[in-house]
């Protein structure tokens, strides 16, 4: 909910510019905003002089209150409520073997980065998708997900656009005929960007780093390789989403630079889980919740001496991502580099 008092220090420009539908309130409270968009909203309700007030009956507190809640109800109306989830917590269900897991709850704060490890097969995909479904003890886990400490509201829960989560999953197959261009059109269009062209600039570019061969806006998204889509679809959702929640299954597999990908996904202000097979990224992440039989067996944190151990990780990786370079290139390796 915004409150009144956090718009006063924000220039008229500025507020048409976040909450556009603002205008038509200014409109019908025949409010004339046109010469003064370089003013506050303080400044602005406070340039009245006192026959203007009395002459055309302005109530200064009503129109605050009137604009704050207009707002809110526009907010919600139009589902841009963003950025509002501060932690997310996961109340044990059952294991494979239908035994309680091992841990009471789990809450995830923002900012939070957490690795979800465990063999093949053990659940870690099931896992970041009864958070991508907020769970009510009604997946095959029968967990608990709360938002804020709270069962999410159910059009969050059942929202085809759900904008709460933004997941990257593990197989991931474009089905529909567009070129690149296109598709990030549709995708910058429904996140009503302002600056299209420039964010598709920005996402392609990104993209590109993060693959190896090039492809460009007008190659058809069916084209693209399984790196070059999954290196598509990081770019677009590091810089176009604006979900609270990003869960990631598996960035490793793809031949993309995982350790970039990773830096491009995480913002301070989100909850990152990320599935994981690779052990730099696992010590990437701030703790980790191990997995084994469809159960949480263990919370982890990242020590300091698992901290020392990822610089010699990434060392090693470094090693590893020159060799693949050469090899791909076609070179012969010897033992000399
Ligand atoms: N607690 C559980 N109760 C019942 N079924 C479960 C449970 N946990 C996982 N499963 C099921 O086990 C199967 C394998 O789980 P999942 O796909 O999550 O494995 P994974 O750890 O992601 O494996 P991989 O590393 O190969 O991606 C799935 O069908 C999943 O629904
Ligand atoms: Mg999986």
């Amino acid at each position: 909910m915004i409150n009144i008092k956090e718009l006063e220090h924000i220039k008229i420009k500025e507020l048409e510019n976040q909450y556009p539908f603002i205008l038509s309130f200014f409109e019908n409270n025949k409010l004339d905003v046109e010469e003064y968009e370089e003013y506050t909203l303080e400044e602005y309700l406070s340039h009245f002089t006192a026959e203007e007030i009395d002459e055309w009956a302005i109530d200064i507190e009503k129109i605050k209150s009137d604009l704050e809640s207009y707002i809110n109800q526009m907010i919600e109306f139009l589902g841009l409520e963003e950025d509002t989830v501060d932690s997310i917590t996961i109340i044990a269900g059952n294991n494979k073997y239908g035994d309680k897991e091992n841990f009471e709850e789990l809450t995830i704060n923002k900012s939070e980065i957490v690795a979800i490890v465990g063999p093949t097969g053990s659940g870690k995909s099931r896992l970041l998708a009864d958070i991508e479904w907020a769970a009510n003890k009604d997946t095959p886990t029968e967990r608990t997900i709360l938002v804020n400490g709270e069962t999410p509201d159910k059009s969050l829960r059942f929202s085809t656009s759900n904008k709460l989560v933004a997941q990257l999953s593990q197989n991931m197959n474009f089905v529909m005929d567009l070129t690149v261009r296109e598709f990030l059109e549709l995708h910058a269009r429904s996140r009503m960007v302002d600056n299209e062209e420039e964010v598709i600039e920005k996402i392609i570019a990104a993209a590109n780093e993060l693959a190896g061969e090039k492809f460009n806006l007008d190659t058809q998204v069916t084209g693209l390789s399984g790196g070059q889509s999954r290196a598509l679809m990081i770019a677009d959702t590091a810089i176009l989403s604006t979900s609270p929640i990003v869960l990631i299954d598996e960035i490793e597999n793809a031949g993309i630079d995982r350790k970039r990908a990773l830096n491009l996904l995480v913002s301070k202000e989100k909850i990152v889980l990320m599935a994981t097979h690779d052990p730099t990224l696992t010590l990437m992440a701030d703790k980790r919740i191990v997995i084994k039989n469809g159960g949480i067996h263990k919370l982890i944190k990242t020590d300091a001496e698992e901290k020392g151990i990822l610089k010699e990780l990434e060392k090693m990786d470094d090693i590893i991502s020159n060799m693949r370079a050469n090899l791909r290139k076609g070179e012969v390796l010897n033992s000399q580099v």
